[in-house]
């Protein structure tokens, strides 16, 4: 048995391009961990792919990413064997944190130890690009910028933010294929209507995603402009196509109140989680 954890991730910026003949869009972004963590184990046993989520509303069969991670290890290992999945789910469904794809780069990064290292990172990265655009970032260790659809993956070893970083999980999750078929419906920047970047650490933090998404959840746009407002907050954004926001934090800025006036302000659906950037 062997156990993992599961980073979330968050994107310090997003810009989307056009829409491409395979339906995906063509994306920029730069993609980081953060401490929170799903934990998942993996046991080798005689057949059969069985998973067990501490989340119930996830499914534990072929829809779930994870148990597709193990199938495609196995497929392309020419191997008969099976795996029992275990997973604590910590990071928010449809959150814009990619919890579901850390989990599955998990898998196949586990499953890799467990036969060990039966394949390369490339060829991790390409199972992994089978399965999700988000997927192969989780397969190495770095801030990343991403293209492509996300698959081309770049490490940026150099570049990582150190901060306290609040999240905040609104009643509702936004779907990923909604949120860029919104985008493509209109043209925000044309209009003006995308929010103009934040910089942190050099890094300039935008989210193209956000103006149609702010479109349509109007909360989001409050929750950002009132994050901004806070001194302890040093910069705001929604990560992915949301509906998690993120806050990173000031040193001075002190956590419990934050979350405290948050909660206030939104009540008590909106949860609040204080992670870090991952060192
Ligand atoms: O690759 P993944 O299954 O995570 O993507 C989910 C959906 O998000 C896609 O089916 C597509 O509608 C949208 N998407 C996109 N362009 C990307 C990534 C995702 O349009 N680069």
């Amino acid at each position: 048995m062997i156990a993992l954890e599961a980073h979330a991730k968050v994107n310090l910026s997003l810009r989307v391009g056009v829409k491409r003949e395979d339906g995906y869009h063509d994306i920029d972004t730069v993609m980081t961990r953060l401490q929170l963590a799903d934990k998942i184990e993996l046991e080798l046993c005689l057949s059969g792919i069985s998973l067990a989520c501490s989340d119930a509303s996830l499914p534990c069969g072929e829809k779930n990413l994870a148990w597709r991670a193990a199938k495609l290890f196995f497929e392309k290992a020419k191997i008969s064997s099976g795996i029992h999945i275990k997973i604590e789910k910590k990071i928010p469904v449809e959150g814009g944190l990619a919890g579901g794809s850390s989990d599955a780069a998990s898998v196949l990064l586990g499953m890799n130890r467990l036969y060990e290292e039966k394949f390369s990172s490339q060829e991790l990265m390409k199972m992994a690009s089978q399965l999700g655009s988000d997927i192969p970032f989780f397969i190495q260790n770095h801030t990343a910028r991403c293209r492509g659809r996300g698959e081309l993956v770049e490490s940026l070893p150099n570049l990582q933010p150190q901060a306290e970083v609040l999240l905040i999980f609104p009643p509702f999750g936004v779907s990923t294929p909604w949120a860029f078929s919104a985008w493509d419906a209109r043209d925000w920047q044309g209009e003006g209507r995308v929010p103009s970047a934040q910089s942190f650490g050099g890094i300039l933090l935008e989210n193209d995603l956000e103006a149609p998404v702010f479109d349509k959840y109007v909360v989001l746009a409050t929750l950002k402009d009132y994050l901004l407002r806070l001194p302890g907050v040093e910069a705001a954004l929604m990560s992915g196509s949301g509906s998690t926001v993120f806050a990173i934090l000031r040193e001075s800025a002190d956590a419990e109140d934050l979350k405290q006036k948050l909660q206030a302000e939104f009540g008590e659906t909106f949860l609040t989680e204080l992670t870090a950037f991952l060192a």
